[in-house]
């Protein structure tokens, strides 16, 4: 009885003591530094507001009004500093150099990174500079080649004819899924595989469900405190799947190695070895020796972590907008009728003449921006943004949304227009000032040269195929659905008509 009075009462004292260490630590810097304005915040809850948001880039905007593009804002017990204008953006990510290139940590995410061996989640240090260098070299060489427009039209005549078969109303979904996972793991490595390949089947279904458990994020990566204690079932059953994926990469990864020839380079795993085998000639050794297989490896598993939800979700929302712009879906279909006809599937030399497919793509990007506000940044010293000061170690959120919709460089903001991306003579003319899906700086994302041919290829085979519509009596106005970290359209049908036997 005694004893769990006593343990109450230190529990309770612990918390006010820790509330105390808190609110003292927050007046200090704010009279340290002369930190962003923004909400009130209760420790340890910060905003109750945003707390409770559906979506974060909403309240947000709320704020912006208020505190003007950058302000300050605590999520549970993280504060963090949100940048909300193309300026303080370009400011912090290219101006700063690499003020803003660190990456928070997280406990949850060094599980499948295998201690911070990736690039989307690791910090800015030499190892990962080298990393990113390699990969994107790696990138590059496999683009440059003929095995990306290989194993994307081997992968969408196996998916397009299976969509072909659906006679009514139906979600797109699954085919999409399907679409972007077998191009993204033939491109991984080596020939589009079968679609009911049980390998294949597996390794989709643990990286779905894992995307699908990881989404909503991790109480443990609110109160660290909890992976010393006790986790909750979600996050051991994810440090499974998790473990799995790396065992299945890890799998693929050896053979390759083992079967590595470099005069006949398969995929971008292959690629990648190559890359890794050159460096050694340019590069420091001492450097070189911290960069290990399971790096290479890792850069794999950036590939699918940061590739596949931004591909499918993207790829969604074009559906979406179609079926519900008939207008514009008409005028996409008579370019592809004209460049490239209905013999043959769209190349990624025809993209240079589809501009209006490729500005459409490009206002979906802009409406339906699939990572509201983008992956979290961290300061690697004290540094400055919109004339505020930011300390070493503030988490900084770019909100892309914010960017997408900022009144201030569109016009008509709601209104999906294709033609804001084209000149004068409908070519693809400068990017708008405030278009920033991918980022920008140190941390850029670095699948941009694979996600513009991929997403403009699916697209357009899709659009060449068929005739999208929305199923009578649905709004045609597009419902935002998902979450604060991956906004996607609505659950919806479409019906698709094969345009081929018309
Ligand atoms: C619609 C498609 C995509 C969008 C909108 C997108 C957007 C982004 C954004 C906003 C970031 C965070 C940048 C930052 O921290 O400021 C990012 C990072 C990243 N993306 Fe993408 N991405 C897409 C597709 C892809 C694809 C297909 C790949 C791989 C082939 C990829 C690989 C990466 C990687 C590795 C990073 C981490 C970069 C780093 O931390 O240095 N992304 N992406
Ligand atoms: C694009 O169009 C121009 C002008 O019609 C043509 O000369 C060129 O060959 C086309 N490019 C491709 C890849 O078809
Ligand atoms: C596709 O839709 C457009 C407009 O909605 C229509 O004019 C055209 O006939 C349709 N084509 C086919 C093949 O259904």
């Amino acid at each position: 009885m005694l004893n769990s009075v006593l343990s109450t009462l230190n529990v309770q004292t612990v918390l006010i003591g820790l509330v105390v260490v808190l609110v003292v630590y927050k007046l200090r810097q704010r009279w340290k530094y002369n930190l962003p304005p923004g909400p009130f915040c209760w420790p340890l809850i910060g905003s109750y507001e945003a707390a409770q948001a559906t979506f974060l880039h909403e309240v947000f905007e709320k704020y912006t009004k208020k505190y003007g593009p950058v302000f300050t804002v605590s999520l549970g017990p993280f504060q963090m500093v949100v940048l909300n204008d193309i300026n303080s953006v370009t400011e912090a990510l290219v101006k700063s150099k690499a003020d803003f290139a660190n990456r928070p940590f997280f406990h949850s995410v060094d599980g499948f990174t295998e201690g911070g061996k990736n690039i989307a989640f690791a910090n800015y240090t030499p190892t990962w500079k080298l990393h990113r260098k390699i990969a994107g070299k790696a990138l590059r060489q496999y683009m440059f080649g003929s095995h990306f427009e290989e194993v994307l039209h081997e992968s969408m005549n196996k998916c397009l004819p299976l969509m072909a078969k659906e006679t009514g109303a139906f979600n797109p979904e699954n085919y999409i899924d399907l679409m972007v996972f077998n191009i993204l793991n033939a491109v991984c490595f080596g020939k589009s595989v079968e679609l009911d390949d049980p390998e294949f089947v597996t390794f989709m279904k643990i990286d779905h469900e894992l995307t699908e458990m990881t989404g909503k994020g991790f109480v443990e990566d609110m109160f660290p405190i909890m992976y010393k204690i006790w986790t909750t079932k979600k996050y051991r059953t994810v440090t499974k799947l998790a473990d799995e994926l790396v065992s299945i990469v890890k799998k693929k990864f050896n053979e390759h190695d083992k079967t590595f020839n470099s005069d006949k380079i398969r995929d971008f795993t292959d690629s990648l070895i190559l890359a890794r085998k050159e460096a050694e000639q340019e590069e420091n050794e001492e450097m070189l020796s911290q960069l290990t297989d399971t790096h290479l490896r890792q850069t794999l598993m950036d590939i699918f972590n940061a590739g596949i939800d931004t591909s499918r979700i993207t790829l969604y929302f074009a559906v979406r907008y179609m079926a519900g712009l008939p207008d514009i879906q008409s005028k996409v279909q008579e370019e592809i009728d004209r460049v490239v006809g209905k013999d043959r599937l769209p190349t990624v030399k025809d993209r240079e003449n589809l501009s209006y497919t490729e500005a459409t793509l490009h206002e979906v990007m802009r409406l339906g921006t699939v990572v509201p506000v983008g992956l979290p940044h961290s300061t690697m010293c004290d540094t400055r943004v919109g004339g505020y000061d930011v300390p070493k170690d503030t988490v900084v959120m770019i909100n892309h949304w914010a960017l997408h919709h900022d009144p201030n460089y569109w016009k008509d903001v709601k209104k999906f227009d294709p033609t804001r991306y084209l000149d004068e003579n409908g070519k693809l003319g400068m990017k708008p000032e405030s278009w920033l899906p991918f980022s920008a700086g140190r941390r850029v994302c670095l699948g941009e040269i694979v996600a513009k041919p991929e997403l403009h290829l699916i697209f357009a085979t899709i659009m060449q195929r068929f005739n999208i519509t929305l199923p009578e009596g649905t709004n045609p106005e597009l419902e935002l659905g998902g979450s604060s970290s991956n906004t996607q359209p609505a659950p919806f049908k479409i019906i698709a008509k094969d345009r081929k036997n018309t």
